[in-house]
Parts: C-alpha cells; sequence; structure tokens
C-alpha cells in the first residue's frame, strides 16, 4: 500500500501541464442517456427505451438525420448501466453482452462512420452510482487502456463510492492514463461534485490542468424547480466558478432537460439562454425520436449556440438580481460582441422592464441587437437610450449585440430622430 501511495504522489508532482489533448476548446455537444433514460435496463418490455445499443443507435441516426449535426452536436454518450456485474477473465468492463451483442467497439464503429463521437461512463470507485463495477485506483489503467481501445472519445468518470482520498489520487491519475493511450479522449470529471463543489475543498486550478470538463454540483432532474436551483447555485458562486472556464476547460451544470415533460416553452429557452451565457456543454438527454417542434427550434437555434460556442470561451456572470425578480445575465464574445439574457423569476404575467445599456454597463456608443428567439433586430442602440422589454414569466428575452463602429455621423443623425425612450416589445 505505501508503494502505491507512492507511485500516485509522483503522478500528481509530474502533472503540471494543462492537460493537453487539445480538446474541447469549445463546450462539447452531443446527446447523453442518464437524464431521460436513466437505468432502465427491461429490454423486454421496454425495448425501445432501455439502455442498449439500439438506443444509441437510434439517437447516432436521429442526430445525423434530423440536423443536430451539422450544427456541432456531435457526442453520443452512454451513461451508467451499460456494463455487466462482472470484469471479463482479464479483468476489463465489459458490455452487458444482452443489451449490448456487437460490443462497444462495433457500436464506436457505427457513430464514427457517421462522423459523430463515443462518450462511455466509469466510476472512481468500487461501484458506479448504479451499482456495477467501478473503476479502483489499480483499475484505472486498464480502464483507460480498454476505452481506447473500443475507439472510445470521452469519458465521463462520475465518483460514488470513493472517499476523498482515493479521489485526490483517482482523478489526476485517469488523466494521465487517458494521455498515456495516444487516443484523444476528452475527460470529464465529476470529482467536484463529491466533494462540495467549492473552493477551498475544489481547487479548479487543479481541475483545469487535469480535466476538460467537470460536473460541480447535484444531477439535473426533469424540472423547473431542479433548473433553477442549478442556475442559483451557479450564478451565487460566479466569483469561483466563472474564471475556471475556458478553451478546454469547462464547468458542467449539466444535461439540456430540453424536449422532456417538466419544462414549458419558456422555461426551455430559458435553459438554453442561461446554458449558453454559462458556457456550458448542450449535452441533450432527451428522446431525438419524439421531439416537439417547439424543442426542436429551441435547442437548433444558431445564434443560442453560436453564443455557447463563443471562441474566447469566457463564461458568463450574473448582473443583476431586481427586487421585482428580473435578472440579467451577461456574457462577453469574440469581436467585441457580447449576449445578454433578462430572466423572469415570476409567475404572473409578461413584466415590463426598464433599463438601459449603460445601466448594464456598457461603453457609451451605439449597438445593433438581434433578439435570438424573435428574431427580431434594432440598430442604432445608444448606451443612453432608455428601452423596455417584455419577459414571459419563467421565461427569457436573450440579446445577442455588436458595437456599430465607423458608423459615427450616420447613428448621430438617426438619434436625432428617434425618440429617447422606445419599447422593444
Ligand atoms: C450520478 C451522476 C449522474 C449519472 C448517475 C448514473 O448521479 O451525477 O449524472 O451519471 O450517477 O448512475
Amino acid at each position: 500500500m505505501r508503494l502505491i501511495a507512492g507511485t500516485h504522489l509522483f503522478a500528481l508532482i509530474s502533472l503540471t501541464a494543462a492537460l493537453d489533448n487539445g480538446l474541447l476548446r469549445t463546450p462539447p455537444m452531443g446527446w447523453m442517456a442518464w437524464e431521460r433514460f436513466r437505468c432502465d435496463i427491461d429490454c423486454h418490455d421496454d425495448p425501445q427505451n432501455c439502455i442498449s445499443e439500439d438506443l444509441f443507435r437510434d439517437m447516432a441516426d436521429r442526430l445525423v438525420e434530423d440536423g443536430w449535426k451539422e450544427l456541432g452536436y456531435e457526442y453520443v454518450m452512454i451513461d451508467d448501466c451499460w456494463m455487466s456485474k462482472l470484469r471479463d477473465e482479464q479483468g476489463r468492463l465489459q458490455p452487458e453482452p444482452s443489451r449490448f451483442p456487437g460490443g462497444i467497439a462495433k457500436l464506436a464503429r457505427y457513430i464514427h462512420d457517421r462522423g459523430l463521437k463515443l462518450g462511455i461512463y466509469a466510476d472512481m470507485g468500487t461501484h458506479t452510482c448504479m451499482g456495477l463495477p467501478g473503476t479502483t485506483l489499480d483499475k484505472i489503467e486498464i480502464d483507460a487502456q480498454t476505452f481506447a481501445s473500443w475507439g472510445v472519445d470521452y469519458l465521463k468518470f462520475d465518483g460514488c463510492y470513493s472517499n476523498p482520498l482515493e479521489q485526490m489520487l483517482g482523478y489526476p491519475l485517469m488523466s494521465l492514463a487517458l494521455n498515456a493511450t495516444g487516443r484523444p479522449i476528452a475527460y470529464s470529471c465529476s470529482w467536484p461534485v463529491y466533494v462540495g463543489g467549492l473552493p477551498p475543498v475544489v481547487n479548479y486550478t487543479l481541475m483545469g490542468n487535469i480535466c476538460n470538463l467537470w460536473r460541480n454540483y447535484f444531477d439535473i432532474q426533469d424540472s423547473w424547480d431542479s433548473l433553477q436551483g442549478i442556475v442559483d447555485w451557479f450564478f451565487n458562486n460566479q466569483d469561483d466558478l466563472q474564471p475556471a472556464a475556458g478553451p478546454g476547460q469547462w464547468n458542467d451544470p449539466d444535461m439540456l432537460i430540453i424536449g422532456n415533460f417538466g419544462l414549458s416553452l419558456e422555461q426551455s429557452r430559458s435553459q438554453m439562454a442561461l446554458w449558453a451565457i454559462m458556457a456550458s456543454p448542450l449535452i441533450m438527454s432527451n428522446d431525438l425520436r419524439n421531439l416537439d417542434n417547439g424543442a426542436r427550434a429551441i435547442l437548433q437555434n444558431k445564434v443560442a449556440i453560436a453564443i455557447n460556442q463563443d471562441p474566447l470561451g469566457i463564461q458568463g456572470r450574473r448582473l443583476l438580481q431586481e427586487k421585482s425578480r428580473i435578472e440579467v445575465y451577461w456574457r462577453p464574445l469574440a469581436n467585441s460582441a457580447s449576449a445578454l439574457v433578462f430572466l423572469s423569476r415570476r409567475s404572473d404575467m409578461p413584466y415590463l422592464y426598464h433599463t438601459s445599456l449603460a445601466k448594464l454597463n456598457y461603453n457609451p456608443g451605439n449597438y445593433g441587437v438581434y433578439d435570438v428567439f424573435t428574431g427580431s433586430t434594432v440598430t442604432g442602440l445608444n448606451t443612453t437610450t432608455l428601452f423596455t422589454i417584455s419577459i414571459n414569466p419563467s421565461g427569457v428575452v436573450m440579446w445577442y449585440i455588436l458595437p456599430e463602429h465607423s458608423k459615427k455621423t450616420h447613428t448621430h443623425h438617426h438619434l436625432h430622430k428617434t425618440a429617447s425612450h422606445f419599447t422593444f416589445l
């Protein structure tokens, strides 16, 4: 045991550089089984929805045929409950044969043949959260090698059934083991969740050095309450969390639940908008075979996606929480652009919110505004101009904003003719 600990310490000390796999320069996009399909292993009574190779092939087909892939949704991710209860004779994890008769390598080929990538799930500990074989410290290397040999492109490494010391050793060791395979494998760490998600217990500099993304907080459930709890926690702790994010290293507030049962259309827009502001992974967990057009349009909104995928990779912040229960969120983007989200926490009626870009810390000047969900535009919006927007209960107004350069004389002229207050409804 002393010897093993010594080896691990050496590994930790040699971990000085950032996780240098070049992956996820923008947040990952794709689909993951867990929130929608959980640990449904009942292929007898529920063949369409059980965790099996058919489910992942179906989702891969949908991603390719329904326009998702070309928008950037490229990962198909297996979560818990893919494994057999026993490792094979060589000590390797193996898929449950009745549900994955072709094996993971074959599924990876199917997914790669369609220009997509495959994600898989393992757990740092004795068991996965659902009780299947875990990856104890002595199994890290063989599991990394097994995933690489199958052609896996992404690993979600959960942390049930381990203690903080094992986590402190295991998460960096898996990072090294994945790098050592020579296959680029994006690495998602659940470590922060298991130790409270915040400094000083969580070292976000280390996290950025060893993981491409990490789960900070509890699992999302299919409800607006769950979503609001996550949003509150992330933005209440933005001073700790926001600086941790950047190209190749992302906070993960968990899956998109748009298209399921718990969110209204307004609330679905709110999730998309806030996940774009947070530079969060856009990992849907829904049934792509049965998606209504409202949910589809929100998830496929090109401007919301472009804001999420902005190349600067700066996570946004909450600017204001008004007594009126309107909140304002902001994210700086490449080319001096920015995004604003006005969120209503009200439950009465559309609220008329009065503000100006100056009140939201914008530099003096004129701006062009594109409303992300309605498609309407305004040009020549001066920072001093008071405007009014209408925000639906539990909904958002989301703006993409660009400064208007080199049009000074024109805009001055325009402004003289414009009332100093306009309503943007
Ligand atoms: C944990 C994770 C979830 C999911 C389940 C699977 O709760 O946080 O995202 O992976 O385990 O059992």
